[in-house]
């Protein structure tokens, strides 16, 4: 239904840090983050000098910058199924031709197969603990709710923490709605169409040229009616049913709730890297910043030079500061690939 708008340009950071452990060089810890829209000229290690993002800068200076990359696919679905798998989209049937190439309900049957294989799955194998914290967006289940067949934990995760589908406007009151052209065309053509209808009919019968029924008019408006209903139902009940935050397949919030969220995710994040002190790790960071919903707590709302944008960008980098700190404890030797990912 509907394109996502705007145009979801997408401009992905990626940072893969790899830490060599002092002991077994040969099995580092894996620490990625994943950011949807940000742009190349949005850090300040990429020559921006109002935004403010101190904690990525840190983690250039003291590792390697990339400056060419290409992108799969410019959407999040196809361009994460790639991003997993090393494989090209349309491979695992994570690409589409059609206007709406992501998932958009959490009740959608499909999602990245069981067939695929992911570096976490790989790692896993290995002996790795493996977690994906923030958002997946590659499908749930399959048949019913509970088979959780494209979970993360279905494919080589160990622990998940988030959204299995994406932070969209409709998820944040207030926000509007990314469903503008699908209203359009499902809700507003149809009532325009019925009410020229029913205004021809009326005055065909008025002139008298055509004897209309009156349970022609009530069938009309009943249709409108329910139209209406229809459109109401789904704008409200959108939110729940499809914005949840999940830890391994249990729903911990529903609606999820904007409030502290990447405190929480970065939190959940810290815990992780404490606890895998003893074993080797990945640790897959998928930001809910800086796709829309836009959104900040108190301490970074309204503090940047951005607007919300920026806001959103500067707790992104401040969450980057948070977790560096228990990992450098973990391994105080932090070794550092920067990749920039820029698609359009
Ligand atoms: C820094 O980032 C902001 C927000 O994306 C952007 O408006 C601005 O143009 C950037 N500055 C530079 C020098 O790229
Ligand atoms: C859901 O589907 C799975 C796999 O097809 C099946 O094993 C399970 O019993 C089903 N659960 C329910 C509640 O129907
Ligand atoms: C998540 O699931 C994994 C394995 O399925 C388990 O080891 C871990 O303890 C679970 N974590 C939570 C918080 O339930
Ligand atoms: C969010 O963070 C603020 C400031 O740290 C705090 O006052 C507030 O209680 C937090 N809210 C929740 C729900 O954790």
């Amino acid at each position: 239904m509907g394109c996502l708008s705007p145009p979801p340009l997408l401009l992905l950071l990626l940072l893969l840090l790899c830490v060599a452990r002092g002991h077994a060089a040969s099995r580092p810890n894996f620490v990625l983050l994943m950011a949807d829209d940000l742009g190349i000229g949005d850090p300040g290690c990429y020559g921006n000098k109002t935004l403010r993002t101190p904690n990525i800068d840190r983690l250039a200076a003291g590792g390697m910058k990339l400056t060419q990359h290409l992108a799969a696919a410019p959407l999040c679905t196809p361009s994460r199924a790639a991003f997993m798998t090393g494989r090209y989209p349309i491979r695992s049937g994570m690409a589409s031709r059609s206007r709406v190439g992501v998932f958009i309900f959490s009740a959608s049957s499909g999602g990245l197969p069981s067939s695929e294989i992911t570096f976490a799955r790989l790692l896993k194998n290995q002996g790795y603990s493996t977690a994906l914290i923030g958002k997946w967006h590659l499908g749930t289940s399959c048949h019913n709710k509970t088979d959780f067949c494209h979970h993360p934990l279905s494919h080589g995760f160990d622990y998940f923490y988030g959204l299995t589908v994406t932070n969209l406007r409709d998820c944040k009151p207030g926000e509007g709605t990314v469903f503008t052209t699908g209203i359009q065309l499902l809700v507003f053509i149809p009532l325009q169409v019925l009410a020229i209808t029913m205004v021809t009919l009326a005055v065909l019968n008025w002139l008298g040229l055509l004897r209309v029924p009156r349970p022609v008019f009530f069938c009309l408006l009943f249709l409108a009616a329910l139209i209406l209903g229809l459109l109401l139902c789904f704008l409200h009940y959108f939110r729940p049913l499809n914005c949840f935050l999940m830890r391994n397949h249990s729903i911990t919030q529903q609606p999820m709730s904007y409030e502290n969220l990447t405190q929480r995710l970065t939190a959940d994040a810290v815990r992780f890297i404490q606890r895998s002190a003893e074993k080797p790790f990945l640790l897959v960071l998928s930001y809910l910043h800086v796709h829309t919903a836009l959104f900040a707590s108190p301490e970074f709302a309204g503090h940047s030079q951005h607007g919300a944008y920026g806001d959103a960008a500067e707790e992104m980098d401040w969450s980057v500061g948070r977790w560096l700190r228990p990992l450098s404890r973990v391994s105080p030797n932090v070794m550092l690939f920067q990749r920039a990912k820029a698609g359009g």
